[in-house]
């Protein structure tokens, strides 16, 4: 009944128990997960996941703290990839002012050529944003073809970025971060964003929810973010789920 529709199976992380926690999630609630690359070894990695298991699909693309390692053969490298019958996005790419691991002209270049790629070969893209709002929304406003899907992963600006981001046809998902004490600002998008745009995500191993924060995050504690957005609006669990799953389905083109 959820779709995950971030995850990072492939992380080391999960390296003693993979097998055995994906072929839990089943049982666990859990129906459908993206898997997400963020480098070309792990687009690799997530295409190998999902043709290993029928509910997982890939993502292949590169992150803004890994552009440094790209070269022109990279974009040919990710179309070929993205070829895969399972692979239903480019993604995670986008911009991190945070951590700045790559020089910000080669992040803002990377992103461009990828969404470029996306264009043409009309998949969504899934976007990376951290503390980088307004280069960010320039970029997609500015190169995302309007028939290409768009889902800002892990979102952590405001209500008015949000509702921007809307009238631009995109998705907002909504992460672990939601379940925080203090995170005031998450909430009021998980309250005000209607449900029919909203994702929900765990981005694991990463950001687990409350009442797990601080350990490894898997693909059944988005159960938790939905738990968190059905009370903050009023609503059934089983709505939010149900909702967030066909719009990722939507979304992914997953029949
Ligand atoms: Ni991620």
């Amino acid at each position: 009944m959820l779709f995950d529709s971030h995850a990072h199976l492939n992380d080391e992380r999960f390296d003693e128990d993979r097998d055995e926690l994906i072929k839990s999630l089943k049982e666990k609630g859990v129906d459908l997960v993206l898997n997400v690359g963020a480098d070309i070894e792990s687009s690799i990695e997530s295409i190998e996941l999902s043709k290993k298991y029928d509910f997982i699909y890939a993502s292949v693309g590169v992150h803004p703290h890994e552009v440094s390692s790209m070269n022109y053969e990279s974009i040919e490298t990710l179309k070929k990839l993205a070829q895969n019958e399972k692979v239903v996005a480019i993604g995670e790419i986008g911009l991190d002012y945070y951590y700045d691991n790559s020089p910000r002209e080669l992040q803002k270049e990377w992103f461009i050529k990828q969404i470029e790629l996306a264009n043409e070969l009309k998949l969504p893209i899934i976007i990376h944003d951290r503390d980088a709002h307004q280069d960010t929304f320039n970029i997609i406003k500015k190169y995302k073809s309007p028939d290409i899907g768009c889902v800002i992963h892990c979102f952590s600006g405001s209500v008015e970025l949000a509702r921007e981001y809307i009238k631009m046809n995109c998705y907002i998902s909504i992460p672990g971060t939601v379940t925080f004490k203090n995170n005031r600002k998450t909430v009021e998008v998980a309250k005000e964003i209607p449900l029919e745009y909203l994702l929900i995500e765990t981005d694991s191993p990463y950001m687990a929810p409350t009442p797990h924060r601080g350990k490894r995050n898997d693909p059944s504690f988005v159960q938790f973010v939905a738990d968190k957005i059905a009370i903050e609006k009023g609503i059934s669990y089983e709505k939010v789920c149900e909702v967030t799953k066909e719009n990722a389905k939507k979304l992914f083109n997953i029949k």
